[in-house]
């Protein structure tokens, strides 16, 4: 996996559980001392190497997997995306609108660097409030897509509603009293037979 993911990690690290926090993780990855990802953002980063910096990030900063997840996506919506590839959240003023792009967000950064295997995603436009969308990558991180869906709602102040259907697909319901929001995130919903 492109080594960006890694580097935004390694700053969510540093900014939300400090300096000792990543040091110990570097430590438990077998990293020299001081490493840092900050030069390594376009490299092909190993698969199994970069699923095990997220456990080992988790282990480090002493948090479980889930919310190291949720940091990430936060971090990478609110913070990282912007700054560095900003053009991409041009015209979306919501959750909504930012995962219509999605997409087409991944496929061109598929033509921009060279190698990325970026996942894709599918729409299925119920009805103006639903959204389901299918996850297609190979990695099967879709808890981590869940992660990041939770993060653009952070990113525009949404309030949607994410139920995991399966392992490749959620769906999405906009414009939910907040208060009738339940996360629904982790748990399967059994689809109609
Ligand atoms: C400015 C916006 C974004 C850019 C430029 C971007 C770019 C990328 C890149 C370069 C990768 C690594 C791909 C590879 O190694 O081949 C990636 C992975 C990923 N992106 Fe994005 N991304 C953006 C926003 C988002 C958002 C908002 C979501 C979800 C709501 C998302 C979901 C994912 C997921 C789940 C992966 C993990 C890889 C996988 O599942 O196969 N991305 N993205």
């Amino acid at each position: 996996m492109k080594g960006t993911i890694h580097y935004c990690l390694e700053e969510l690290m540093l900014e939300k559980y400090g300096q000792d926090a990543w040091e110990n993780c570097v430590q438990l990855m077998g990293y020299e001392e001081g490493f840092s990802f900050d030069l390594a953002i376009r490299d092909d980063i190993d698969e199994k190497e970069s699923i095990n910096l997220f456990v080992k990030a988790a282990e480090a900063a002493n948090v479980s997997i889930p919310q190291i997840f949720d940091d990430f996506g936060e971090h990478w919506c609110c913070v990282y995306a912007p700054t560095l590839y900003g053009a991409f959240f041009e015209g979306s003023n919501n959750t909504k609108q930012a995962l219509l792009n999605l997409d087409w967000v991944h496929s061109v950064v598929t033509k921009k660097i060279e190698n990325a295997r970026p996942p894709r995603f599918h729409y299925d436009q119920l009805n103006e409030d639903v959204l389901e969308i299918e996850y297609k990558s190979d990695r099967h991180l879709i808890d981590l897509f869940i992660s990041l869906i939770k993060g653009l709602n952070k990113k525009y102040g949404d309030h949607s509603m994410i139920e995991k259907l399966s392992e490749a697909k959620i769906r999405l319901t906009f414009n939910v009293d907040e208060t009738k929001v339940i996360d629904r995130s982790a748990v399967e919903v059994p689809t109609e037979a």
